[in-house]
C-alpha cells in the first residue's frame, strides 16, 4: 500500500548528505522566515515545462540543462547570470538550428546551492573541519567559524535566487533572446574560438532565414517564438528544510508544488529508494529528475520509478545518466532495456560531467573535454543501439572565460588550469568548450532524427 505523503514526510526518513545545525531554534527560525515568503515559481510553469518534456520523452524535442555546478554569493552578478544565459541560447540555437528539432531550455540557476560531497570533513595540514556544502548551508574558507552550517544562508539564497529568477524572465521574456539578437549572444572570448566562428556562420544563415520570413509577415512583432522564449529553473533537492518550506499547495488543483525551481533532481547520492530525498520528491508535483551513476541496478532503478511516477506521466521523470565515458556502452544499455521493457515513459538524459572527474598532475579536479565528449558519443550510440530516445543533455558550464576542464579546441592544458580556475565545486564548461559540446550534440542528434524519417526542416528555428 502506498504510504501516505505529506511535504514533512520525509523527516521519518533515513536521510543522507543533511548538516547539522547546531541550534534547533535558529533552523526553525529561518524555516518560518521561507515558509512566509512569496513561491519562486508558479505551480503552472511546472505544468508547462512537464508538457514540454513529455514531449521529449516522445522523441519529439530535446532537453538542454545546464548551468553552474554550485551558485555562490560571491559570483552573485549581472553579468555572470547573463552571459551563462547567453551561452545557454547559443547552445539552444545550435540544437534547433542544426538538428531541426524544438529544445526545452532549463537553468541549473536561480537555487543551485546546496552540494553532495563525497566525507563529512577535511583535513588540510592537519586541521579537521567540516567539508564546505555549498553557499546555503556553510562558507567556503578553510576556517573555525566559516564552516559551521548556518540556517540565516537559506533566506541569503532564496533572496538570490529570486533576484536571479527577476533576471532571467526578464531576458526570457524582454527582448534580450529574441531571435534577432542572435549575433549578440556570442560573447567576445567564445567569438575568437573556432566553435565561435562557426556559430556566427549558422547565426548568418538564421539571419537569411528570418529575413524569408519577415518577407512573409512572420515578425518578432506578429510571432512570440521569434521574440522569446521559454526558460525553466532547476537544481538538486538536496537541502530538504529548504525544499519543504517553498513547498505550496497550488490554488488551482489543490495539489503540492516545490516552488523553490520548476525542476527538482535527485543527485546520485541520496536516491535511495526507502530515504528521505525520494520520499520529499515522489509528493510533490513539478518535473523531476534522477541521476542514475553506474552502480544503480535495473531492477533497483525500476523500483524507484514505481515510487516517483507511478501513473507513468511522460515528462514527470527525467533520467540523468552520469555513468562516465569508459562505462556508458556498458553501464547504460541494461537499463534503458528495462526501463524499455517495462513500458515507463521517462526522459533520458546524459550528464557528461560527473562521472569523468579527475585530478590533474597540477592538483586540480578536473574534466578532460576529450572524455566528456566520448561520453556523449557513447550515450547515443546506446540509444540507437537499443531503440530507446537520447533526450537531452545536462552540463556544468558557464558563460565566464574559466579554465577548469582540460581540452577543447583552446587545448587547456594541465598547466594552465591554474589561470582561472573560479569554480566553487566541480570543474566547468567555459562558453567555447559549451558551444563546441552543442556542436557535437547536434550532430548526433540530427543523425538520430535522419534514422527515424524526422523531416529535417528548417521551419522548427523558432523552437519551442
Ligand atoms: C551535481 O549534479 O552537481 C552532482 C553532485 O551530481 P551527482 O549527484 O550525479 O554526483
Ligand atoms: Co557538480
Amino acid at each position: 500500500m502506498v504510504q501516505s505523503w505529506t511535504p514533512t514526510s520525509w523527516r521519518g526518513k533515513p536521510i543522507q548528505q543533511v548538516p547539522v545545525y547546531p541550534d534547533a531554534k535558529a533552523l526553525e527560525s529561518a524555516e518560518g522566515t521561507l515558509r512566509q515568503y512569496p513561491p519562486l515559481v508558479f505551480a503552472g510553469e511546472a505544468r508547462s515545462l512537464k508538457a514540454s518534456l513529455g514531449r521529449v520523452a516522445k522523441g519529439e524535442a530535446f532537453l538542454l540543462q545546464g548551468g553552474d555546478c554550485a551558485e555562490a554569493f560571491g559570483e552573485f552578478h549581472a553579468n555572470t547570470i547573463r552571459d551563462t544565459f547567453k551561452v545557454l541560447l547559443q547552445m539552444a540555437v545550435v540544437l534547433t538550428f542544426g538538428a531541426a528539432c524544438p529544445v526545452v531550455k532549463v537553468g541549473r540557476m536561480a537555487g543551485q546551492f546546496a552540494k553532495p560531497r563525497s566525507a563529512p570533513t577535511e583535513v588540510i595540514g592537519g586541521k579537521e573541519l567540516p567539508s564546505y556544502r555549498g553557499d546555503i548551508i556553510n562558507a567556503i574558507e578553510f576556517e573555525d567559524g566559516a564552516r559551521a552550517p548556518d540556517p540565516q544562508r537559506m533566506v541569503r539564497a532564496y533572496n538570490q535566487s529570486a533576484a536571479t529568477l527577476n533576471l532571467l524572465r526578464a531576458f526570457a521574456q524582454g527582448g534580450f533572446a529574441d531571435l534577432h539578437k542572435v549575433h549578440q549572444w556570442n560573447l567576445q572570448f567564445v567569438a575568437g574560438s573556432p566553435q565561435g566562428a562557426r556559430y556566427e556562420q549558422l547565426s548568418t544563415r538564421i539571419d537569411e532565414t528570418l529575413a524569408f520570413m519577415a518577407a512573409c509577415g512572420l515578425t518578432s512583432e506578429t510571432v512570440a517564438q521569434l521574440r522569446e522564449t521559454d526558460f525553466y529553473t532547476s537544481h538538486e533537492a538536496l537541502l530538504l528544510p529548504y525544499e519543504e518550506a517553498l513547498t505550496r499547495v497550488d490554488s488551482l488543483t489543490g495539489q503540492w508544488y516545490d516552488c523553490s525551481a520548476h525542476m527538482l533532481w535527485i543527485g546520485d547520492r541520496t536516491r535511495q529508494p526507502d530515504g528521505a530525498h525520494v520520499e520529499f520528491l515522489r509528493g510533490v508535483k513539478n518535473p523531476i529528475g534522477m541521476k542514475v551513476g553506474p552502480s544503480l541496478k535495473p531492477d533497483e532503478l525500476i523500483r524507484l520509478i514505481d515510487a516517483l511516477n507511478p501513473e507513468n506521466e511522460p515528462g514527470r521523470l527525467t533520467l540523468i545518466s552520469r555513468m562516465g565515458a569508459e562505462k556508458v556502452e556498458s553501464g547504460l544499455p541494461p537499463l534503458l532495456r528495462a526501463v524499455k521493457r517495462e513500458g515507463r515513459a521517462v526522459v533520458w538524459s546524459c550528464d557528461p560531467m560527473h562521472g569523468n572527474t579527475v585530478k590533474s598532475s597540477s592538483g586540480y579536479k578536473t574534466r578532460p573535454f576529450e572524455r566528456i565528449l566520448s561520453e556523449v558519443r557513447g550515450f547515443f550510440a546506446a540509444h540507437a543501439a537499443e531503440g530507446t530516445y537520447a533526450g537531452g543533455v545536462h552540463v556544468e558550464m558557464t558563460g565566464k572565460d574559466v579554465t577548469e576542464c582540460t581540452g577543447g579546441a583552446q587545448a587547456i592544458s594541465d598547466a594552465t588550469l591554474a589561470d582561472r580556475y573560479h569554480t566553487y565545486c566541480d570543474p566547468r564548461l567555459n562558453g567555447a568548450q559549451a558551444l563546441e559540446l552543442a556542436f557535437l550534440v547536434a550532430e548526433q542528434l540530427k543523425a538520430e532524427r535522419e534514422a527515424r524519417g524526422v523531416p529535417q526542416k528548417v521551419a522548427a528555428v523558432a523552437g519551442e
